[in-house]
This record gives structure tokens, sequence and C-alpha cells, in this order.
């Protein structure tokens, strides 16, 4: 039977992977964030999966804003970087694998999750940053194959803090399901607060976010009962990126372990976090 091992969630900032692409990880402004990731780098080193499924939202590079899917899922056998306009990142190409791809698939739909079907898909930053903030070295390849799974943060409306919450515990029930013996680790992306345009723009709000950072692990259902309003409202109109960071959460199980997390103000315009948990914990007798 498939494992879910652990699970990350991290900022996807793309000006995160451009000071890793460009060697300026060292410098003042960096540094704090990329030596705050290290303990999590540490640990994962010596928890590498079989698979891992990147809960993340395309920002219009891989998919047209005119066709907005609710949630997706890839399908493919590999997925190119994208070109963002300045080139795609000289990272490795992703590999998936089509044959979890489609137990999750099928899995999902039974369980009434009308997924949207990406047989070709090309990844951007928000893919792509949480991988190397994992793996900053990851020479010819990434340390496993990954399966995007999709979701609309960018048009109103999103989908709810609890649909993503809901979505989250059918994908662990969908990996349980799967017979081979797979170790998977599930990755939630983006936020944390931040607002990139309009009279907001620049916003951050470090008291959410905390409480947020607290409540992911211990009180899920206090994020869940949360709409879409009060997260643009208190996160900003790009904050609201952390509803994926729940489906991430309803995956693992009811108890996890927090192995590390840290958090930094600012990155670019955003205020970025990460944290880490362990899956693979005693659980309260029922
Ligand atoms: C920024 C943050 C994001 O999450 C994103 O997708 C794009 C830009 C930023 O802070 O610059
Ligand atoms: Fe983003």
């Amino acid at each position: 039977m498939a494992e879910v091992i652990w699970g990350l969630a991290t900022s996807h900032v793309p000006a995160i992977g451009a000071a890793m692409d460009r060697g300026k990880t060292e410098d003042a402004n960096w540094k704090p964030l990329f030596e705050g990731y290290g303990p999590a780098r540490e640990w994962l080193a010596e928890h590498t999966p079989d698979v891992a499924i990147v809960v993340y939202n395309d920002h219009a590079n891989g998919i047209d804003v005119d066709i907005v899917p609710t949630f997706g899922l890839g399908t493919a056998d590999r997925y190119e970087v994208a070109d963002e306009g300045f080139g795609p990142r000289k990272v490795p190409d992703v590999v998936g694998d089509p044959e979890l791809s489609l137990h999750l698939l099928e899995s999902l739909v039974d369980e009434g999750f009308d997924l949207t079907v990406f047989q070709e898909l090309d990844v951007d930053h928000g893919l792509t940053v949480p991988l190397s903030v994992w793996t900053p070295d990851p020479g010819e390849a990434w340390p496993c194959p990954v399966i995007p799974l999709l979701v609309n943060v960018l048009l109103y409306p999103q989908p709810t803090a609890a649909r993503c919450y809901a979505l989250g515990q059918a994908l662990g029930r969908a990996i349980a399901s799967y017979p081979k013996d797979t170790k998977v680790a599930i990755l939630g992306t983006g936020g944390m607060s931040h607002q990139l345009a309009g009279s907001r723009a620049g916003f951050v709000n470090p008291e959410f976010d905390q409480m947020f950072l607290e409540a992911i692990e211990s009180d899920p259902a206090k994020l869940t009962s949360l709409s879409r309003e009060d997260y643009i409202r208190e996160a900003g109109s790009e904050g609201i990126e952390m509803i994926m960071w729940l489906i991430m959460r309803g995956a693992l199980r009811e108890q996890v372990r927090r192995v590390h997390s840290t958090y930094y103000v600012a990155a670019s315009n955003t205020a970025a976090a990460l944290a880490l948990f362990d899956n693979r914990v005693p659980q309260p007798a029922v």
C-alpha cells in the first residue's frame, strides 16, 4: 500500500528561484531566508520519497487564462520547465508518474472531484521553486517523479478553503488505496500573505501568517472555516494561495509532527514561509 511520508508547505516566490539561479543566496537580504531552510533540507535529504505530488497554481505561463480549471491533475510522463519571459529556469525538467496520476484521477473523480486532466503541461515557478527549496542542487534530475495538482487561486471564484481541505482528504484516501508500496510526499505551495497589485500592493500580515502557520498543524478546521473573502482581506489577493497548503494538510493524518518551520518577510513583495511535517507518527486512540 502506498503511504504519505511527509508534507511540505512552502512559498513559491519566483525571486527565490532567481536568487538561487544567480548565486545570490549569501547576499545579506537573502541569507536569512535560505538559512531558515537548512534544517528542513537536511531532514528531507534523509527522507526521499518515491514520488511527490506538488499542489500549485500556474500563473498564466503553462496555461492560458482563457481556460481556468478550478482543480487539475497532470498525467504526463514529463513536464517541461515553462518560459516565463526570461527563458526557462536552468533546472531539470520534471519526470511524471502517469500510473499513479491515473489512479489518483480515477479515485478522485469517483469521490466527486471532477478534475481537469493535463496530458501536457509546462510547469512554472509555482512548481519549480518549491522543488528548488527542497533540493537546491538537483544535478541532472529532481529527486523523484512529480505529479502536478493545479488549483485556481488567480480568478474569482477560487475554491473555498473547506473544499481544498476536502480534496486533500480525498487525495489521502486515493493514495492509501494505491496497491504499490510507494512512499509519497505532498507539497502545498504559495503564500504567505502578499498582494502584488492594486492599492494594497506590498501588503503583508504577519499576525495572520503566524496564526495560519500554527493552525495548519493542529487546528486546520480553524482555517477551513474562513471564506475566500477572509483570505483575500487578511492575506492579500495573492495570499489566498495559502488555501493550497490545506490540500497538503488534508492528505496527512490527523496528528503530524512539525519537523521544522521558518518565516521571512519579505522575499520580493511576499511574506515567505516553510513548514515541514512528518506524517509517520503515532495517532491518538479513537
Ligand atoms: C510573487 C509572489 C508569488 O507567489 C508569485 O506567484 C509571483 C510573484 C512576488 O512576491 O513577487
Ligand atoms: Fe504565486
